[in-house]
């Protein structure tokens, strides 16, 4: 199983993203090119606040999606009749925005007669490692650290997933985030705080690791933030310090909970890295590190793909459609958005687990 990718499937899909800041449109292939893809992020409007509005975001995406989907056939030289199905993500996410992309390509679906594929957020970015390697097959372990989520998922096939982690307050992303607006240095957080980091001392300040060495499986990540804010607070460190000691601690937090999944989960051939997060330079290197230890494979997609993005949209609809065969008719137009989806519906609720601020 598992090696379906990128082979000579030359089925075309469509897909849309629209459930946080970027507005993405993709068009991939089932051998896994992408034939052309636009991405807008709406930074500058939500950066005045410190953090995503939703309604502004969703108004965003309702302004620009359709310009960008014409756009991207526009420069692939492909019409609507060129395309297998129309992939968009349906959930988890900010609901407005989630509905102007689900409706979009219902709209899309129903004139050009093509199946509607209704994406889980979480799966596009649980699968998009399988795009940028070809090799990588199920099972792998699964790291999701993006602004809305922090998981460790057991990924076993196209739509079979088991969570062996969740985080019980903050998404690590989110933490970058507060730690960069507490240093005072703007929206997105985590790449300001990444190059913050560079110039300081990564023990300088003593930060906790909460849940390190803990037998419970889950991240917590709400202490730390608070204990960076009584770092600043203190005027007792450079800003630098902070941020260095900031990933520092995080980092470990990560490396210990995986150590933990690996002891009651694994083995696992391989170790995959997803979401936003996977951005972050210290985080790839550490994780690179833990998966030689334990002779695994390391994946981590490149950054555009780690990041949100149309075309792990597109791609989870066509792992889909190549499971799924000629026996696949599309979800259904009446299709509702959901503002949740868990990957593993059987696994336990976290108090806070996920929730994007
Ligand atoms: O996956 P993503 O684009 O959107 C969500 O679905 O949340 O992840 C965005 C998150 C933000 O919290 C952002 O601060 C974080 O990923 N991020 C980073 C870096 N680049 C983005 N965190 C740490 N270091 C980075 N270089
Ligand atoms: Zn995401």
């Amino acid at each position: 199983m598992g090696l379906k990718a990128h082979t000579s499937d030359t089925r075309l899909v469509l897909g849309i993203e629209s459930s946080c800041d970027e507005t993405a449109v993709a068009l991939v292939r089932g051998d896994g090119t992408i034939v052309a893809q636009a991405i807008a992020s709406q930074e500058a409007e939500h950066a005045p606040y410190g953090g995503v509005v939703p309604e502004i975001a969703a108004r965003a995406h309702a302004e620009r999606l359709a310009p960008m989907i014409e756009k991207v056939m526009t420069e692939a030289g492909m019409a609507l009749d060129d395309l297998d199905a129309i992939a968009a993500t349906a959930g988890p996410g900010l609901i407005g925005g989630v509905m102007v992309g689900l409706v979009s390509a219902k709209a899309l679906a129903m004139a050009a007669d093509k199946p509607l594929l209704a994406v889980n957020h979480l799966e596009g970015h649980a699968l998009s490692p399988r795009l940028a390697d070809a090799g990588l097959a199920f099972p792998y372990l699964l790291l999701l650290v993006s602004g809305g989520h922090c998981q460790i998922l057991s990924v076993e096939g196209v739509g079979q997933y088991r969570r062996l982690a969740t985080t019980i307050d903050d998404a690590l992303g989110e933490a970058f985030d507060k730690t960069a607006k507490i240093l005072g240095l703007g929206y997105p957080g985590g790449p300001a705080v990444e190059r913050l980091a560079l110039e300081g001392d990564p023990k300088a300040v003593p930060l906790p690791r909460p849940l390190k060495g803990s037998p419970e499986p889950h991240f917590s990540f709400a202490g730390l933030k608070s204990a960076v804010l009584r770092a600043v607070e203190s005027g007792a460190h450079a800003p630098a310090d902070i941020a260095a000691s900031f990933q520092q601690a995080a980092v470990e937090c990560l490396i210990d909970r995986l150590e933990r999944a690996l002891d009651t989960a694994g083995p696992f051939p391989a170790l995959v890295v997803a979401g936003g997060v996977a951005a972050n330079r210290t985080v790839r290197s550490a994780l690179e590190a833990l998966a030689a230890k334990h002779a695994m494979r390391f994946t981590a997609p490149p950054l555009a793909l780690c990041t949100d993005n149309a075309a792990m949209i597109a791609w989870a609809g066509l792992e889909r459609l190549a499971q799924e065969g000629d026996s696949f008719i599309g979800d259904p137009l009446d299709f509702v958005a959901r503002p949740r989806w868990p990957l593993d519906p059987a696994a336990e609720a976290v108090r806070g687990a996920g929730v994007k601020a």
